[in-house]
């Protein structure tokens, strides 16, 4: 692997623990100003200094991102549909690799449509995309999306669309979290990180993020549990302490609850662990280097 790929791949998952906090904020992309997401500006402000790398169109990184930032950027580079189009599968590459490049990406993310009616298109453009992005050391993640089926997805058809992309030369996969997903996880020979998906309770949310994780997941590029959240930086930072520290999902959301000044009515005895080596400062500066 060059090392211009393998740099832009440490940024995004990183070499201390093999695990990576990816923020997703692409979803205007289709959605249009999804709730809670509707003042990008604001909500990257505050949440982006948490996380390890942020996933995002170019639209709303130049207008809503403020340069100066060392956040990683993954920029999602396919679109075409919208949610009340007909079909949300038949998405192309909007994006070239010279503005992902002037953009100064890590990675170039899209989505693959696998046993939808235009899963061809979205495979051949995958395999296109990589063979792009690999001229420049641009890591690819793709993205097994499941159009409205969010939810209904077995680890039978995640193993099978995850392998296709990997087989693609995708560099990273993202994948929806499911029961057996050992079995994802073991037949895709790239890193996985999982979507979070609908809204869900924080302490589901949380669980999610740790069966995932002890699955063998590497991370999560997570965003509606998080910028939809009552507390999205209480979120993130719990998210973040099961990601790169050793708590579990029950004591992430002890500190979930404590960040958010909420009373712990679960368990009186169970504290949070907050002492991880790896567990970046959190010095409310947004310019903070990412860990590498
Ligand atoms: C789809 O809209 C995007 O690819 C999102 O980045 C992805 O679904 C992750 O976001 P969420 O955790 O909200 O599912």
């Amino acid at each position: 692997m060059d090392w211009g790929l393998k740099n832009r791949i440490a940024r995004i998952i990183s070499p201390a623990d093999n695990r990576a906090l990816m923020l997703a904020v692409d979803h205007g992309y289709f959605l249009g100003p999804t709730e809670k997401l509707e003042d990008l500006k604001k909500t990257i402000a505050s949440l982006a200094k948490h996380c390890d790398s942020l996933m995002i169109t170019r639209g709303a990184l130049r207008t809503s991102v403020n340069p100066d930032y060392a956040v990683p950027i993954v920029l999602r580079v396919s679109g075409g549909t919208s949610i009340i189009g007909e079909d949300l599968s038949q998405e192309d590459i909007t994006v070239s690799i010279k503005d992902a490049l002037r953009l100064n990406v890590a990675a170039v993310a899209m989505s693959v449509f696998v046993g939808s009616k235009y899963e061809y298109q979205t495979i051949v453009n995958l395999g296109k995309l990589v063979n792009e992005a690999e001229e420049y050391g641009i890591p690819v993640l793709a993205v097994t999306a499941v159009g409205k089926e969010i939810g209904t997805k077995d680890a039978r058809y995640l193993s099978l669309a995850c392998r296709v992309a990997a087989e693609q030369g995708a560099h990273i996969v993202k994948t929806y979290y499911c029961e057996n997903f050992e079995k994802v996880v073991n037949s895709c020979p790239v890193p996985i990180i999982i979507a979070g998906g609908k809204k869900i309770p924080e302490n589901d949310a949380l669980k999610l993020t740790y069966d995932a994780l002890k699955a063998g997941a590497v991370g999560v590029d997570m965003g509606r549990n998080i910028w939809q959240s009552d507390n999205p930086v209480a979120m993130i930072k719990a998210v973040h302490s099961i990601v790169h520290g050793s708590n579990n999902a029950e004591q992430a959301f002890t500190l979930y609850k404590q960040l958010s000044g909420k009373p712990n009515n679960n368990n009186p005895n169970q504290k949070p662990n907050n002492n991880n080596p790896n567990q970046k400062p959190n010095n409310n500066n947004p310019n903070q280097k990412p860990q590498q």
